[in-house]
């Protein structure tokens, strides 16, 4: 029988003091892509709650991003240059200073990167396009740029391990360039990157090689992947794909976790009557761990949540409440605060770009709104 308050050792030996997992998540607190007091002040509010606490997604190239931003001082996190590290290293610092996990994710996120095109700069994708739902064309790399992207990734995992962290989730999921490559709706190259799994494969392993070789060994690696690409119009790739590339992955790279992306953690395909975490459960080997995430707002769901995975990841809930994990694991988890007011905005201590951007009904900050506030009048455009 599993509980929330179970401590939990990964195959390569870390071992952390719950199954309850901070799943990264954009806080809109970097200056130009570095740490700022802001984003320290509210991870420094977080630190003690769950065991494996995750950083929003980092981009590991300088056309890696920005994305979902919307002013200078309101940015994603960068992870793609030296100048980053001392921020890295004072956020790892602050994270761990009660024992728990600090894992940073790490990105790119390739056409999505919004701010590169408010500014006049070009947006890189598998496949040059002008898609209806982006203000902005996107341009295909070069072969030679998707090796300088893939060998971005091991440069930001050093990165990573030098500023302290105990670990790294790639961020292969939510539409970014790992996703974007294996999807068969954004990527349609000629060449050898236009094998879906070929980029997602070659990235998990540059950083695996990385980290064997710089990291300490109970160092924790994570994949991330959204299971299914399916919009109304168009399919990306199904489950049916997605486990073949899981299987894939975890076959060659020795991860220590699968975390699905998923908009309920119970969701199930169209096609079976079984959820996605038991789908991908048998495929990803009986010592990687699953997390599985979505719409985990209270302890009831946490706790229905882990008859299907080892470890549970609540997002929203913990932007609301600073403490959700550890009021649960305390027995405290009839006091989580629910709904966000202005006094506990501060309380929670959320980031001044999550406060603008936080609807307090808690549903999913507003990033289309906010993206139109940028001018993309000096957007590149790419010939049809
Ligand atoms: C404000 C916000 C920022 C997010 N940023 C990221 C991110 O940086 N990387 C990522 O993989 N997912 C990101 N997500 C998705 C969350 O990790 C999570 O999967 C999603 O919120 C669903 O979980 P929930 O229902 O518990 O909130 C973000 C979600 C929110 C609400």
């Amino acid at each position: 029988m599993k509980h929330l308050s179970d401590e939990v050792t990964f195959k390569h030996g870390a071992t952390i003091s719950n199954r309850i997992v901070q799943p990264p998540m954009l806080t809109s607190s970097g200056n130009k892509g570095m740490v700022s007091e802001d984003t320290l002040e509210y991870w420094q509010a977080r630190n003690n709650s769950a065991g494996l606490m995750i950083v929003e997604y980092n981009y590991v190239s300088p056309a890696g991003g920005p994305a979902s931003t919307w002013a200078d001082n309101r940015t994603q996190l960068a992870i793609y240059d030296d100048k980053f590290l001392p921020g890295l290293s004072k956020l790892a610092q602050t994270m761990k200073k009660n024992g728990n996990k600090a894992l940073i994710q790490i990105a790119h996120t390739g056409r999505e990167a919004n701010y590169r095109a408010h500014l006049g700069l070009p947006v890189y994708a598998p496949t040059s396009a002008n898609y209806s739902f982006l203000p902005y064309g996107v341009q295909a790399f070069t072969e030679e740029e998707v090796e300088q992207v893939v060998k971005d990734f091991g440069t930001a995992a050093k990165r990573a391990i030098d500023a302290g962290f105990d670990g790294i989730e790639i961020h292969g999921a939510n539409h970014y360039l790992l996703q974007q490559f294996f999807s068969r709706f954004s990527n349609k190259r000629k060449d050898k990157w236009g094998e879906y799994s070929a980029f997602p494969l070659a990235v998990a392993k540059e950083v695996a090689n990385v980290v064997k070789k710089y990291a300490p060994k109970d160092f924790i690696l994570g994949y991330r992947i959204s299971p299914e690409e399916i919009n109304p119009d168009n399919v990306g790739y199904t489950w049916h794909e997605s486990t073949e590339l899981i299987n894939k992955l975890t076959n060659q790279v020795d991860f220590d976790y699968i975390h699905l992306s998923l908009p309920k953690y119970n969701a199930k395909p169209n096609d079976s009557d079984k959820t996605f975490a038991e789908l991908f459960k048998p495929v990803i080997g009986k010592d990687t761990k699953l997390i599985i995430v979505g719409d985990v707002m209270s302890q009831e769901a946490a706790e229905d949540a882990l008859d299907y995975t080892d470890l549970v990841a609540a997002g929203r809930a913990q932007i609301i409440d600073a403490n959700f994990a550890r009021k649960i694991i305390n027995g405290h988890g009839d006091q989580l605060i629910t709904e966000m007011t202005d006094e506990e905005e501060k309380s929670q201590k959320l980031t001044p770009g999550l406060r603008e951007v936080f609807n307090k009904e808690t549903k999913r900050p507003e990033f289309v709104k906010m993206s139109r506030k940028l001018d993309y009048s000096k957007a590149i455009k790419i010939d049809d």
